[in-house]
């Protein structure tokens, strides 16, 4: 493995060093495996560099389409895979300069003219981000229209409310659709807020310091398309801090997808029976011919871990970076490419599986019609008879006690069984003992009621309107 580097080839800070740099060496170093997935942006980002050049006679118009011309071939030929970007070449800011020397000779080495691969690194990361977030806000608003769809379907099924996952209070399914569209409405805000931050250039910083040449980075910025330019070229190439921040918004929305999928796995179990997931988003055992698995909410619910670990990776790297550039920063990808890829890919495919399962509206009527979780009507009865809460407290748990212990469900107790534990009872008792009475009771702002629920689905409809 000690053969010298081959003399084609040649790392971009090569001649200051008389010896080649040790190849072992330079695979441990060499990015270019992950980095190569940046070459779109890359590329972008030299072209507009390359128009500022010419713009401001750095470089000669001829000079800046050659330069052009052979970036946008050199895009073509690492798209269709006619050119192979090999480890020797550090990382893929250099395997396209390379190339370019290849193809347009000593002209390619104008493209670094006023820039180092840091504020270049740095732009092409900020222009990556930008289209992520584009794809990760269209995966969150395609599950936030399937979440109104489904509350559509499901606004007059009943299901069971829990809390610490025990059975708390019947309400509308749709009610409970819609509470995962107000969390996914915030992570998208998250990522609109973000790109605020995001959508500023820091080419033109150079290094780190700045540049000799007169420099136009408020025409790179509109040429790519940013909306600001950065303040202070220190700031601009050294920290990853947006970064962080869109992994930091991807593991809160991989928390959501997670807890999505634990209820969807509980649901769609024996035990609860509640919902079904189609055939075509099931997966089988190869031993135990009667299992039908929620493979793709656990595989979901297993990757948010990967995204977290992402999360710490990236803040422990930043965290004891002395100013300015560091190599450390260059692990920055990794964690970047995967969360982004996962992010999206959990979206996408945790709303394609929502659209694959259904309530069991039967067995959910029959489950909440009978249930003590009714208790709570009764309580709140005993309420609207002029008791104090916590004496009507007091006796529906003497009476959900009786309940069990004499095996009677709620709305089969009689009424003169009632009268025992308080003459307040009468007939309307068995009025408020149905889950949709239980349900339509509800009288507050943003509660679980039919009422509730239709008007906030005409809030989320008019919200997606407006977030078009
Ligand atoms: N591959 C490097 C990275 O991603 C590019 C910047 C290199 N800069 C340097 N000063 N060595 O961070």
């Amino acid at each position: 493995m000690d053969t010298p580097m081959s003399d084609k080839k040649e790392l971009l800070w090569q001649s200051r060093f008389s010896e080649p740099f040790d190849r072992d060496a330079l695979l441990f170093s060499s990015s270019v495996h992950i980095d190569k997935a940046l070459f779109r942006e890359d590329i972008e980002g030299s072209i507009a560099h390359v128009t500022m050049l010419a713009e401001q006679d750095i470089i000669s118009d001829a000079e800046c389409a050659d330069l052009v011309q052979g970036l946008r071939e050199i895009e073509e030929e690492l798209a269709s895979g006619t050119l192979v970007p090999h480890w020797e070449d550090e990382d893929i800011h250099t395997v396209i300069e390379n190339r370019l020397k290849e193809k347009i000779g000593q002209t390619a080495g104008k493209i670094h003219s006023g820039r180092s691969r840091n504020d270049q690194v740095a732009t092409d990361t900020r222009l990556y981000l930008r289209k992520k977030i584009a794809e990760l806000q269209d995966a969150v608003q395609a599950m936030q229209q399937m979440l109104i769809g489904k509350a559509e379907t499901y606004k007059e099924t009943i299901i069971f409310g829990y809390t610490h996952l025990q059975r708390a209070q019947p309400i509308s399914a749709g009610h409970y659709y819609l509470a995962w569209f107000s969390m996914f409405r915030r992570d998208r805000e998250r990522l609109r807020d973000l790109l605020r931050r995001v959508n500023i250039s820091p080419l033109g910083a150079a290094a780190f310091a700045g540049s000799t040449l007169p420099l136009n980075p408020a025409r790179t910025a509109e040429l790519l398309a940013f909306d600001d330019i950065f303040s202070n070229s220190i700031d601009a190439v050294s920290d990853r801090d947006i970064l962080i921040e869109f992994i930091s918004a991807c593991s809160i929305m991989m928390m959501h997808l997670s807890r999505f999928a634990e209820d969807l796995i509980l649901w769609s179990s024996y035990e609860f029976g509640y919902l079904e997931i189609s055939d075509a988003f099931a997966t089988g055992s190869s031993l135990m011919p009667q299992k039908k698995n929620a493979d793709i909410a656990e595989l979901v619910r297993g990757k948010t871990g990967r995204v977290y670990g992402n999360l710490v990776s990236m803040l422990t790297i930043m965290k004891g970076l002395p100013l300015s550039y560091n190599r450390d920063m260059q692990e920055d990808k990794q964690p970047l490419f995967d969360t982004a890829e996962t992010t999206i890919s959990s979206m996408r495919i945790f709303t394609k599986l929502i659209g694959h399962t259904t309530l069991k509206v039967e067995r959910l009527r029959s489950l909440t019609s009978e249930d003590l979780s009714l208790a709570t009507e009764i309580a709140e009865y005993l309420v609207s008879r002029n008791l104090p809460f916590r004496e009507a407290h007091r006796i529906t748990g003497k009476i959900v006690t009786f309940s069990i212990s004499e095996g009677i469900t709620l709305p089969r107790i009689t009424l003169e069984q009632f009268r025992t534990f308080s003459p307040l009872f009468d007939t309307a008792i068995y009025d408020s003992l149905k889950p949709e009475a239980s349900v339509n009771s509800k009288k507050t702002h943003g509660s679980c009621s039919f009422r509730s629920v239709e008007a906030q689905l005409a809030e989320a409809r008019a919200q997606m309107q407006e977030n078009r």
